[in-house]
């Protein structure tokens, strides 16, 4: 295979065990030996099955683009089949995502959640999947910006003259549908003032800038941003995102993708998809939310891609060096419990609108009286 390779992450939670905790084995098997199939009959080039807490995560590389209602298809067949399977364990929650009874095309607004890029594959090109479990897509956005914009995270910026012209970052406005590029640096107060406010603006894709070592029209790093509430029109829980991002040569080396995740910054989700707490990066054999069905938790997995085959993963996280940000969100889950439902640990009443609290104030309506 030469020239262009899409890598396409498409994620949803089918069932899990005991509640919320975690993807039953069975499932990751149902959809191994599917894609399997998919990969001998030439459908898809290569594919990897994780977990990522209760979410089951398709890698699939292929030459079909992006949006592809073939890929997309097959990753909806998967989806219905470990559901199947799902339903036999009686698992929790068994085929939550998938919103709708037919598959119409493209998997976006219909539950999963996707991050694909179509790229030209360099002569060495690593990749790195992240998964995260108990959040929203917002909580990519210090990550992404400091792998991107923040030359306290990323040396090359400063250091490696292809890095620094700096980085397009694409914003979405996930509330009113519609999205802006801003460059940085020179734009990065705006940018910050923007993806500061991570439930409404999240980061969807970063470019090169024009005339660098990479086309400026392919993107280096890509997220998830299905909001699960906006599209089932109530809460049927948080949206659990995913990410990839490439890595060296012109852009973050892999230390410097890393590196933000040595600080667990806070995010929403966690309880009930209802309380802020901080992101713990783990490895992949304690990808499971256990602690007030959190904290919530990021693995990341890396790859050498090959002729649009995957080459690994390491399971990066799986390294003492990040034992002081699980401890450090340890401490930070502690803290933030301590607030039982007080806000700032449970979310603010905007973010509580798809759950209970309408009802609560309906329900008081008439008792209120003027002060
Ligand atoms: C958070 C999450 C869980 C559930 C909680 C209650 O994203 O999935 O924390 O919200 O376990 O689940 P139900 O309402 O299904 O009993
Ligand atoms: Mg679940
Ligand atoms: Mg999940």
């Amino acid at each position: 295979m030469s020239g262009k390779v899409t890598v396409s992450l498409i994620k949803a939670d089918v069932g899990s065990y005991p509640g919320h905790a975690r993807c039953h084995p069975d499932l990751l098997e149902i959809a191994e030996k599917e894609l399997k199939s998919y990969r001998e009959r030439g459908v898809i080039r290569d594919f990897r099955v994780f977990n990522a807490g209760d979410d089951l995560e398709l890698i699939l590389t292929h030459d079909k683009g992006v949006d592809s209602q073939e890929i997309h298809g097959v990753a909806w067949e998967v989806f219905e089949k470990a559901t199947e399977r799902a339903k036999e364990l009686k698992l929790y929650g068994a085929g939550q995502d998938l919103l709708s009874d037919a598959f119409s095309g493209n998997v976006r607004g219909m539950g999963p959640g996707v991050a694909e890029m179509e790229f030209t594959e360099r002569g060495a090109e690593p990749l790195i999947a992240f998964m995260m479990d108990k959040t929203e897509p917002g909580a990519f956005n210090l990550p992404i910006f400091r792998m991107f914009a923040d030359p306290f995270n990323t040396a090359g910026l400063i250091i490696d003259p292809s890095l620094h012209p700096g980085f397009v970052f694409e914003v979405w406005d996930i509330l009113e549908d519609r999205r802006v590029f801003m460059k940085a640096p020179e734009e990065m107060y705006d940018l910050l003032a923007l993806i500061g406010a991570k439930s409404r603006f999240v980061i969807k894709r970063v470019f090169p800038k024009e005339g660098g070592k990479l086309p400026a029209d392919e993107p280096v790093a890509v997220v998830s941003t299905e909001k699960l509430y906006q599209i089932a029109g109530e809460y049927v829980g948080k949206d659990d995102p995913v990410a990839l991002v490439r890595a060296q040569s012109g852009l973050p080396a892999v230390g410097e993708v890393l590196e933000p995740f040595a600080f667990p910054h806070l995010v929403s989700g966690w309880m009930r998809g209802s309380h802020n707490g901080p992101i713990m990066p783990v490895s992949l054999k304690h990808s499971q939310c256990t602690r007030f069905d959190g904290p919530p938790r990021v693995i990341a997995l890396g790859f050498q891609i090959a002729d649009g085959t995957l080459v690994g993963p390491l399971d990066l996280f799986d390294d003492p060096a990040f034992d002081s940000a699980r401890q450090k969100a340890q401490e930070i889950a502690e803290y933030m419990r301590r607030h039982g439902p007080f806000e700032p640990h449970r979310l603010p009443m905007e973010d509580m609108e798809y759950t209970t609290l309408p009802g609560v104030m309906e329900k008081l309506e008439e008792r209120f009286e003027r002060i």
